[in-house]
């Protein structure tokens, strides 16, 4: 029999600034998906990309004084790299400048066409760059965008457009009658309240005014608009108009689109307009999750408040990331991320509950039999624990189908909370000390390493990397012993096996040691004026926030704060264990050079930059990065992709001279 097909999409993110969590987000949402349903089962077709026309991304190439294709590549391939550091199983990566993408898309625009869907006319309202939505005057919300706040711009061009109004009683009907296709439901209300009941307007399809787009094949002084372009890669990525349509036959429609809340309205309103203009089935469920938060403001590529998952996941491992967005984000809700609560959560959650529950148990088994023990006959508090862990797979299972990703964690770290509990209540050192009690002691180890593998089994979904090292150190290879089946019975794993403690899972950190390393990394890396990356920068609102750069006025008393020396780069040698740092001896003049470690190894080797001039800040309190203190910082530039380049004098000068 055919197993069953799961088909589920990320958003393709606008390559259009630097990523963040945030856009990690969703896609780390969907691999859990992704695993879960694989690991029970499924054909899973797991779906991501990138959204790579529009006004807003040339506007992107232009500001970094590149061609599209160059800026996008680039930054596209750090999108990919990012996926591959945070562990994303997917499929198939689409990018919408894809030949076979951009020729399916004017299949779509032509057919639509042909049957009267499309039309053309004249457009007259506002448009919002950031978003790309078109907009009616009541529509705008004190005169700007309705869904980011920004300016608009009024814009008349002739152009194509779709009969989305015809539509109007389909989209009332399929929200109306699946109170599952939209999720969380309080969604649905916003979008029939907002759009449904006040009538679908038809919807411009085309645009005249700039031409990175797919040109439409009939009028090719037209692009076509970039959510047409955009929504339909969902299909195209499988197959649909191409020379191949196994695929789109296979697993269309998808089961779940999963985004934030933002992009609903195109996904639930415009989308299965859309679709049932083509005759084709609709998607299965639309999930607008929440927003992760930097104090009150939305995480975004243009307001500058962004977190960087490749030093996150650099220094405290991809799947502390995983955790915390998976985890301490109450899916559906806003979450706010601060560097304290990522730091502060990793110790307790990760170091203390999994981690010191597996290297405690593992420690004991090894310490009292060399080998998983034998089970015995249930005492106790092993009845309801081993309960508790028998419920574990359906309960996540629903979870997961709902989908709810943080309630199906809580349910994982309840059975870890109840096992240490379990320890505390059984004190297996005080029953080591008692010969007639080693069957007792060797059942209570038993149960907290069966425990602890069906934990590891589950979080293969969700943290990867530790499930398998967990299951590892218990000695099983892939296999039934790591298959969701195991889980259906009580004991499959088999004593007599042995274990390995090995390095501990999460070590602990010292907090306030961290987040000062954390700001002094942020500061070496980032340069100012970077906060508004690519993006068209009309929005200039910046956040204070930990690891994030504002850009704020000063006066000259400020700038005369900051001492800028010449220095000369006398040796410099990568930091261990990073691929960012390098650590230089740079003469300032003082008589013995100073040591500053700065974040360009990526953009410079060592040997590159010995016998260079930099420009330093000498009065930098110092700061230790990575046990190395480092006594001051070397500016650099950084363009819209954070790609750093040193600012040395155009001549040579004196070790030492000051900038002004
Ligand atoms: N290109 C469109 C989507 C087209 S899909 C056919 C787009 N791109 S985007 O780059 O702006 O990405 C938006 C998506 O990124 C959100 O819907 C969400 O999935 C993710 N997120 C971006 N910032 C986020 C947060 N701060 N928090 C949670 N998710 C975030 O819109």
């Amino acid at each position: 029999m055919d197993k069953d097909k799961y088909y589920i999409t990320t958003p393709i993110y606008y390559p259009s600034g630097k990523w963040h969590i945030g856009t990690c987000y969703t896609t780390i949402i969907c691999d859990a998906l992704a695993r879960f349903k694989r690991l029970d089962g499924y054909d899973v077709f797991f779906l991501t990309g990138t959204d790579e026309h529009g006004q807003k991304i040339q506007k992107a190439a232009q500001a970094a004084g590149k061609s599209e294709k160059e800026y996008l590549d680039n930054i596209v391939g750090q999108l990919r790299n990012l996926w591959q550091v945070l562990g994303i199983s997917y499929d198939k990566f689409i990018r919408t400048t894809d030949e076979y993408h951009k020729r399916a898309v004017q299949k779509i625009f032509t057919a639509l066409y042909e049957k009267g869907d499309i039309y053309k006319n004249e457009y007259e309202g506002w448009y919002c760059v950031p978003c790309e939505s078109f907009w009616t005057k009541s529509q705008l919300v004190d005169g700007k965008c309705p869904d980011c706040g920004r300016e608009v711009q009024l814009t008349k061009e002739e152009s194509y457009f779709f009969r989305l109004s015809k539509y109007q009683k389909v989209i009332e009907k399929l929200l109306e009658d699946n109170p599952t296709f939209l999720m969380p439901r309080s969604r649905q209300n916003e979008m029939i309240n907002n759009f449904i009941k006040p009538g679908l307007q038809d919807l411009c399809v085309s645009r005249t005014t700039f031409d990175w787009g797919v040109q439409v094949p009939f009028d090719t002084k037209h692009v076509v608009y970039v959510w047409l372009d955009a929504l339909f890669n969902y299909a195209t990525a499988l197959g649909y108009m191409g020379d191949d349509d196994s695929l789109f036959r296979k697993y269309w429609p998808a089961d779940v689109h999963m985004m934030a809340k933002e992009i609903i309205r195109f996904h639930s309103i415009i989308w299965p307009a859309f679709l049932t203009a083509l005759d084709l089935p609709l998607p299965g469920k639309v999930f607008g999750h929440g927003w992760i938060m930097f104090g009150s403001d939305k995480m975004s590529k243009s307001k500058g408040n962004v977190v960087d998952p490749f030093i996150l996941s650099d220094r405290y491992g991809a799947d502390a990331l995983r955790y915390y967005i998976l985890r301490v984000v109450p899916f559906g809700q806003d979450g706010v991320y601060s560097n304290e609560m990522f730091v502060k959560t990793r110790n307790s959650d990760l170091a203390n509950t999994l981690g010191n529950l597996v290297s405690r148990t593992l420690a004991m088994v090894n310490q009292y039999f060399g080998q998983v023990p034998a089970p015995c006959e249930d005492e106790g508090t092993d009845a309801e624990l081993k309960e508790l862990n028998m419920r574990l797979y359906d309960k996540v299972a629903a979870l997961m189908d709902e989908p709810d990703v943080s309630g199906a964690m809580d349910a994982i770290w309840e059975v870890l909370h109840r096992a240490n509990k379990y320890i505390d209540e059984c004190e297996p050192w005080a029953l080591a000390k008692d010969e007639s009690k080693r069957t007792r002691l060797s059942g209570v180890l038993y149960n907290l390493v069966e425990t602890i593998r069906r934990v590891a089994v589950l979080l293969q979904a969700f943290m990867p990397g530790t499930a398998a090292k967990i299951l590892t150190s218990l000695g099983i290879k892939d296999g039934e012993l790591s298959g969701f089946a195991s889980l259906k019975k009580w004991g499959a794993m088999p004593a007599g096996g042995k274990v390995v403690k090995g390095e501990p899972l999460f070590a602990r950190l010292d907090i306030n040691k961290e987040l000062k390393e954390l700001d002094a990394i942020a500061a070496s890396v980032e340069v100012k004026g970077d906060v508004k990356g690519a993006d068209n920068g009309e929005d200039k609102r910046a956040e204070k926030a930990e690891g994030v750069i504002t850009v704020d006025s000063i006066n000259i008393e400020d700038f005369e704060k900051i001492d800028l020396r010449v220095g000369t780069v006398v040796d410099s040698k990568r930091v261990e264990k990073t691929d960012k740092l390098l650590c230089s001896q740079i003469d300032l003049g003082e008589g013995k050079p100073r040591t500053v470690v700065s974040g360009i190894a990526k953009y410079y080797a060592p040997e590159d930059i010995i016998g260079k001039q930099v420009i330093v800040v000498a009065n930098l309190k110092p700061v230790k990065l990575r046990g190395i203190l480092s006594e001051g910082m070397v500016l650099c530039a950084s363009d819209a992709e954070g790609n750093l380049t040193l600012i040395t004098p155009s001549k040579g000068i004196a070790s030492g001279s000051e900038v002004r």
